[in-house]
C-alpha cells in the first residue's frame, strides 16, 4: 500500500507518469468518469482549507466515487483527546483512502502508520504540501513544455510555507533548476532547506529582499502568501504582510513568458489587477489541481483505465 507524505514518495519516473495521466484526464474526462465507482475518499481537515479539500471531494467525484469526512477539527472527536492514530483506524473501517491535514508537522506521517487505507498529505504545519506539489508541477509542465531548465523565483513567506518547502524538494530532481529566493529576512527559507537541500544537491540559488531586482530573469514566479497561523506574536505579522505586493507596474519589468503562479488563498500579495495579465495562472492551477489529485487517487488505488 501506498501512501503520499513527501513529493519525493515518487521517483521523477513515477511523476512523470502521473502527470501523463492528469493530461490525459483533462484531455478525456469521460474515460474516468467511473473509474472509482464503490470507492470513498474520507477528507480528514484539522486545518482551514477551500481548494485542497474541495479538489479532492472534486476528484473522487469526478472519477466516480464518493466522499466523506471532516473540515475542522471541532467538528470531529479530537476535541474530545482522541488520538490521530485512533481516528486513522476508524477511518480505515469507513474509507479506501483518505486525505488530511493538520496543524502538526507529521501529523499525516503517524496516522499512515496506523493506517489499513492509503492516506494523503493534505498539508502538515509548516513542513510539506506533497498535492500542491503536484499541481505546481502539472501547472509547470502545461504552460512552460518542460520541468528542467529554468529560473524560478519563491517569492513571500519561505519560512513558513510548506507549499514552497515540498516544490523546492521535487524541483531540484530536474536539471538545469536555479532558484531566486524572494523573502524579508526574517522570512527566509529555513537552514534545512537551504543547507541540507539546496547546498547539498549544489543546485544554484541567490537570496534577494526586492521582488523587482529578481523579476526580469524568471521564468516562473512563485507567489505565496504570508502564513499568518504560523506566526508567534501579530505584531510580526503585520509588519510582515504587505511586504510584497505584485501588481500591474511591476508585472511590466517581467519576461513576457513568464508565468506566475500562487497555491492561493491570495491576500495582498497579487493585486486584483494582475488576474487579467496573460502570465496570470494560478486559477489555471487550480483547475489543473483536480486533474493531478484524479490521477493521484487512482495511482493510489491501483486502479487502470485502459
Ligand atoms: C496553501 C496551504 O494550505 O499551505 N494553500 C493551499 O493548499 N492551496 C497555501 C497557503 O495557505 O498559503
Amino acid at each position: 500500500m501506498r501512501h503520499l507524505m513527501s513529493p519525493l514518495d515518487f521517483s521523477v519516473e513515477e511523476l512523470d507518469t502521473l502527470l501523463s495521466l492528469a493530461q490525459d484526464i483533462e484531455a478525456h474526462p469521460e474515460k474516468y468518469a467511473h473509474a472509482c465507482a464503490g470507492k470513498k475518499l474520507a477528507t480528514l481537515f484539522y486545518e482551514p482549507s477551500t481548494r485542497t479539500r474541495l479538489s479532492h471531494e472534486a476528484a473522487m467525484l469526478n472519477l466516480g466515487g464518493s466522499i466523506m469526512g471532516f473540515s475542522t477539527a471541532d467538528s470531529s472527536s479530537a476535541t474530545k483527546g482522541e488520538s490521530v492514530s485512533d481516528t486513522i483506524r476508524t477511518v480505515s473501517c469507513y474509507a479506501d483512502i483518505c486525505a488530511m491535514r493538520h496543524p502538526k508537522e507529521g501529523a499525516p506521517m503517524v496516522a499512515c502508520e496506523h493506517s489499513r487505507i492509503p492516506v494523503i498529505n493534505a498539508g502538515d504545519g509548516g513542513h510539506q504540501h506533497p498535492t500542491q506539489t503536484l499541481t505546481d508541477l502539472l501547472t509547470i509542465k502545461n504552460l512552460k513544455g518542460r520541468l528542467d531548465n529554468m529560473t524560478i523565483g519563491l517569492c513571500g513567506d519561505l519560512k513558513f510555507g510548506r507549499t514552497v518547502h515540498s516544490l523546492i524538494h521535487a524541483l531540484v530532481r530536474y536539471s538545469g533548476i536555479k532558484f531566486v529566493l524572494i523573502s524579508p529576512e526574517e522570512l527566509r527559507l529555513p537552514d534545512y532547506m537551504r543547507l541540507d537541500v539546496l547546498d547539498k544537491k549544489n543546485v544554484p540559488y541567490k537570496e534577494v529582499v526586492r521582488l523587482e531586482d529578481a523579476l526580469p530573469e524568471l521564468d516562473i514566479l512563485y507567489m505565496t502568501r504570508v502564513q499568518k497561523e504560523r506566526f508567534f506574536n501579530e505584531e510580526d505579522y503585520v509588519r510582515m504582510k504587505d511586504f510584497y505586493i505584485l501588481d500591474r507596474k511591476k508585472m511590466k519589468s517581467a519576461p513576457q513568458d513568464m508565468q506566475v503562479l500562487h497555491p492561493l488563498p491570495r491576500v495582498n500579495e497579487i493585486a486584483v489587477e494582475v488576474d487579467e495579465d496573460p502570465r496570470a495562472a494560478y486559477f489555471k492551477q487550480v483547475q489543473y489541481g483536480v486533474y493531478v489529485r484524479m490521477a493521484l487517487i487512482l495511482t493510489l488505488l491501483d486502479i487502470h483505465v485502459d
